[in-house]
């Protein structure tokens, strides 16, 4: 939620004292572990009313999983992934899923291929570019990149990460999970979206490709953009470096993770890489 900026007019201080009361209430404003705590006793105490009023376990299972869809969403990296795995973890744990008929199983693996194709998952699964991780590198990356490509765009928030930092752009996504494309074609409509192949697709005409994907993605991903990409181009991740390549900027955003930049032909680094804090500069 945005912070609203307090002036001296009585309304305007009534109404910062009504949107702090609204912060409260915000999920993504609590201390941690309170978030995963809320949502495990809030998954629990469903569950077992639903129970209680004689529901099928599945039904229970599946409504309690989804009330907390808000509380998971409210987080981020590891802590999403905590605060949505303690329910089904602790029901597995004391044995209540086991009252669950076997075909449920194959549902819940069906929709999981469905979201995650196999060939997705050889990348990365589904962890979304942190808002504000890629702030300051329009001043690092001169000049401004006229196309964009997220490589395995997801859900769509690298999209917006790099619409924040080059707004003029023409920015592209591609996914190869079909719902997540889908999802992220209607969500960020002022881009342009497409579900496919990372690796299958041309990098020959973009001015930089982002990834966000894992430390063994990097090694092919450098080897193709240097097959395809102009001289002069841009190969940027999130996080996981390219083995044995020195970027030519680092970038410490308004994330926790680093971001790397690395520019096609560009000669060899010598020594450390350029650090970049978000004032920094590594133009051509
Ligand atoms: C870690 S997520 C990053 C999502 C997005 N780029 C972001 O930063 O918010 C990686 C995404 O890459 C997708 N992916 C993995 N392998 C892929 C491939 N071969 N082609 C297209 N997308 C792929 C996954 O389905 C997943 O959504």
């Amino acid at each position: 939620m945005a912070s609203f900026a307090p002036s001296n007019t009585r309304a305007a201080r009534r109404l910062h004292r009504l949107w702090s009361y609204g912060d409260a209430l915000t999920p993504a404003r609590w201390p941690w572990p309170l978030p995963a705590l809320v949502g495990w006793c809030l998954a629990w105490a469903l569950c077992l009313a639903l129970r209680a009023l004689q529901a099928p376990a599945t039904l229970a299972l599946v409504l309690a999983l989804l009330a907390i869809v808000p509380l998971v969403r409210s987080q981020s990296g590891w802590r999403r992934a905590i605060v949505a795995a303690g329910f089904p973890l602790s029901a597995l744990a004391t044995g209540w899923v086991d009252s669950m008929p076997a075909w449920a199983w194959l549902v819940a693996l069906a929709l999981l291929l469905g979201l995650y194709p196999l060939r997705a998952w050889s990348d990365a699964p589904w962890f979304p570019t942190a808002r504000g991780s890629l702030d300051g590198l329009e001043r690092v990356l001169a000049p401004a990149p006229q196309r964009v490509l997220d490589a395995g765009c997801g859900l769509g928030h690298g999209l917006s990460a790099l619409r924040r930092a080059w707004p003029g752009a023409r920015i592209e996504g591609v996914e190869w999970s079909r719902p997540l494309a889908w999802w992220t074609m209607r969500r960020c409509r002022w881009a342009s979206v497409r579900r496919g192949d990372l690796w299958a697709e041309s990098w020959a005409d973009f001015d930089l490709v982002y990834l966000f994907q894992r430390p063994e993605t990097m090694a092919r991903a450098w080897a193709k953009a240097k097959a395809e990409m102009r001289p002069g181009r841009w190969l940027v991740s999130l996080e996981f470096e390219v083995p044995g390549v020195a970027p030519t900027a680092r970038l410490h955003g308004g994330g926790r993770r680093e971001v790397l930049a690395y520019r096609v032909g560009a000669a060899p680094a010598a020594g450390a890489a350029k650090e970049a804090s978000t004032g920094g500069r590594a133009g051509r």
